[in-house]
C-alpha cells in the first residue's frame, strides 16, 4: 500500500458507531440537557472578559476595538458559528459517536487529517482552558480587592504572583516602573506566576479525576447562577444608558467589527464540545442538533443584549481604564451606579463570573482528555494513555498530562494571546467539518441523515469562507507581539503535529494493521 493510500486512509463511520455500542456509556441527556450543558461549556471568559478588549481594543493598540458597533461583531461571530453548528448536527446525528471533529475527520478525510484534526482540537480545548483560568484569576484577584480585612497578600498581592512574565512586565512598564526592581530572580531567572490559574487548574483536574457524575446537575446550578448575573447586568444597566456612548457607532470602521468579531468569537466556543457527548445522550440523532443550534441561539440573544447595554453604560472609545479590559461588566456598571447597588453589584457579579467560567473550564479540560483518549485508542498516542484510575474509572494519566502542560502555558501565555490561540485552532476545526459535509455528501450519499444541512453546499461553502475570512483577516489586521505570537505558535503547532505522526502515528498504525491482519489469519 502507498504512503498516499495510508494517509488518506479512512475510517468506516458503522464500524465507529458499532464500537460506540459497545462502549457501555450511560444514556442520560435529553434536549433540555444538553441545552444547559452547551450554554455552560459556551457562556463563559469571552463575555465576562474578553469582550472588554472586542470593544475598546487591546490595551498596545496592536487591535482595533469595534466600539458600540460590537453589537455587530457579536452577530458576523455568530453567524459564522452557524453555519458550522449545522454542520456539527448533520454529522452529530449521522454518526453519533464520542471524539466529535476527529471522528468525523477520520471517517471522511483519512487517518492523517483525523491526527491534525484531533491535534488542532487540542490547541482548542486546552488553550481555552488556559484562557478561562487566566480570566478565572483576573476576576478572583479582582473579587479579593475588596476583602482588606485579609492579609495583603491575598488581598493585595504582589503582580509576579498573579501575572505571567510577559504581561507583569507590559503591565509594569506602562506604569512607568522597571520590573527589576519589583519582580524577584533566581540565579538571575524571573520568576512571575500566575498562581490563581494554577490553582484553579489544579482543582478542576482534580474534580475531573474524581468523575463528574452529577456534572450535568453542577452546570445547571452555574448556568442559572451565570445567567442570573447577566440578567441582573442588563436589567440594572439599562437605567444608565448614555445613548451618547454610543456614537460614533463604529469608531474604527470595518477592520474594528471584523476584528472585533475575530475576538469575540471565543465566547462562542463550547458549542461544539456538545458533541464529544454523543455516547451520552438518550435520542443524538434528534436532540443533538436542537442541543447545539438551541444553545448558540440563546447564547447569541444574550451577548447582543450585553453588547448594547455594556457599550450605552461605558464609553469604548478612546483611552478605557485597564479595569475595564480585565473585567468589564463588573468594572462599567460599578462606574454608573452609586450607593449600596454600587456596594453590592461587582461582587454579586464576581460570585457569578467566577462560578460561570468554572462550568467551562470543567468542559474544557473534559473534552480535551476525551478526544486525547479516542486518538491513544487509535494509536495515536501512547497505550499508556488509556489507563483509568483503578478507583474512579477516569482517564487520570491524560487528565494529569493536560493539567501540567496547561500550567506551563500559564507561565507563557496570557487571557489576549490564549484566546487568539484557541481561535485560530476553532477556526480551522470547523472549516474542516464544513469540508467534510461537502465530502461525505459526495462520497457517501445514501448514508441515512436524521439532520440535514439545508441549503447544501451552500450552507457549508458560506461556513468555511466566515471562518476563512476571519482567520485570515485577523493575521493580516492584527499587529504587536500578542497578535504575532498567536501566529508564530499557530503555525509552530500545526507542523509539531506532522513531524509526531510522521515520526509516531503513522508508524504505530501500521504496526496495529499488521497484529490485526495476524489475528485474522490465525
Ligand atoms: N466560550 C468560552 C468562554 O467564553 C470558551 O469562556
Amino acid at each position: 500500500m502507498t504512503l498516499l493510500q495510508n494517509l488518506l486512509k479512512r475510517k468506516n463511520p458503522d464500524d465507529a458507531i458499532a464500537n460506540a455500542a459497545k462502549g457501555g456509556l450511560a444514556k442520560t441527556l435529553t434536549a433540555w440537557d444538553l441545552i444547559i450543558l452547551g450554554v455552560g461549556a459556551i457562556i463563559g471568559s469571552g463575555i465576562f472578559a474578553v469582550v472588554g478588549i472586542a470593544a475598546a481594543g487591546s490595551a498596545d493598540g496592536a487591535t482595533p476595538g469595534a466600539g458600540p458597533a460590537l453589537i455587530l461583531s457579536m452577530i458576523v461571530a455568530a453567524i459564522a458559528c452557524v453555519f458550522s453548528a449545522l454542520c456539527f448536527s448533520e454529522f452529530a446525528s449521522m454518526i453519533p459517536v464520542a471524539g466529535g471533529a476527529y471522528a468525523y475527520a477520520f471517517a471522511t478525510l483519512g487517518e492523517f487529517a483525523a491526527w491534525i484534526v484531533g491535534w488542532i482540537l487540542m490547541l482548542e480545548y486546552v488553550i481555552a482552558f488556559i484562557a478561562v483560568s487566566c480570566a478565572w484569576a483576573n476576576y478572583v484577584v479582582q473579587f479579593l480587592k475588596g476583602f482588606e480585612f485579609l492579609p495583603s497578600f491575598i488581598s493585595n498581592p504582589p503582580i509576579w504572583l498573579v501575572s505571567d512574565f510577559r504581561s507583569a512586565v507590559n503591565t509594569l512598564s506602562a506604569q512607568g516602573t522597571d520590573w527589576h526592581s519589583v519582580i524577584p530572580t533566581v540565579f538571575g531567572l524571573p520568576i512571575s506566576i500566575n498562581l490563581p490559574a494554577v490553582l484553579i487548574i489544579l482543582a478542576i483536574t482534580l474534580i475531573l479525576i474524581k468523575g463528574t457524575k452529577d456534572s450535568s446537575k453542577m452546570a445547571a446550578i452555574m448556568v442559572a447562577l451565570k445567567l442570573g448575573v447577566i440578567g441582573i447586568f442588563i436589567l440594572t444597566g439599562l437605567f444608565y444608558i448614555q445613548p451618547s456612548n454610543w456614537t460614533p457607532f463604529a469608531p474604527n470602521g470595518a477592520s474594528g467589527v471584523f476584528m472585533g468579531a475575530f475576538i469575540i468569537f471565543f465566547a462562542y466556543i463550547g458549542f461544539d464540545a456538545l458533541s464529544t457527548a454523543a455516547e451520552e445522550c438518550k435520542n443524538p440523532q434528534k436532540d443533538l442538533p436542537i442541543g447545539i443550534i438551541g444553545s448558540l441561539v440563546v447564547t447569541t440573544i444574550v451577548y447582543t443584549l450585553v453588547a448594547l447595554v455594556l457599550t450605552g453604560i461605558y464609553k469604548t472609545q478612546g483611552s478605557v481604564d485597564a479595569g475595564f479590559l480585565s473585567a468589564p461588566m463588573a468594572f462599567s456598571i460599578t462606574n454608573v451606579t452609586t450607593g449600596w447597588v454600587a456596594r453590592a453589584i461587582p461582587g454579586f457579579i464576581s460570585i457569578g463570573v467566577i462560578a460561570g467560567m468554572t462550568s467551562v473550564l470543567l468542559v474544557m479540560e473534559m473534552a480535551a482528555t476525551r478526544i486525547l483518549y479516542a486518538m491513544s485508542r487509535d494509536h495515536f498516542l501512547p497505550k499508556a494513555f488509556q489507563k483509568l484510575h483503578p478507583k474512579f474509572n477516569t482517564p487520570h494519566i491524560l487528565t494529569w498530562t493536560v493539567c501540567i502542560i496547561s500550567i506551563f502555558g500559564t507561565l507563557t501565555l496570557n487571557l489576549d494571546s490564549a484566546a487568539a490561540l484557541c481561535n485560530f485552532g476553532t477556526f480551522t476545526s470547523f472549516i474542516i467539518v464544513c469540508v467534510a459535509i461537502l465530502i461525505l455528501r459526495k462520497i457517501d450519499p445514501e448514508r441515512p441523515r436524521p439532520f440535514k444541512v439545508p441549503l447544501c453546499p451552500w450552507t457549508p461553502i458560506a461556513g468555511i469562507l466566515c471562518c476563512g475570512g476571519l482567520m485570515v483577516f485577523s493575521m493580516v489586521t492584527a499587529s504587536g507581539s500578542s497578535a504575532t505570537l498567536s501566529t508564530e505558535l499557530f503555525i509552530a503547532w500545526i507542523i509539531m503535529g506532522a513531524l509526531i505522526y510522521a515520526s509516531y502515528g503513522y508508524r504505530k498504525n501500521r504496526i496495529a494493521e499488521k497484529e490485526i491482519a495476524n489475528e485474522s489469519d490465525n
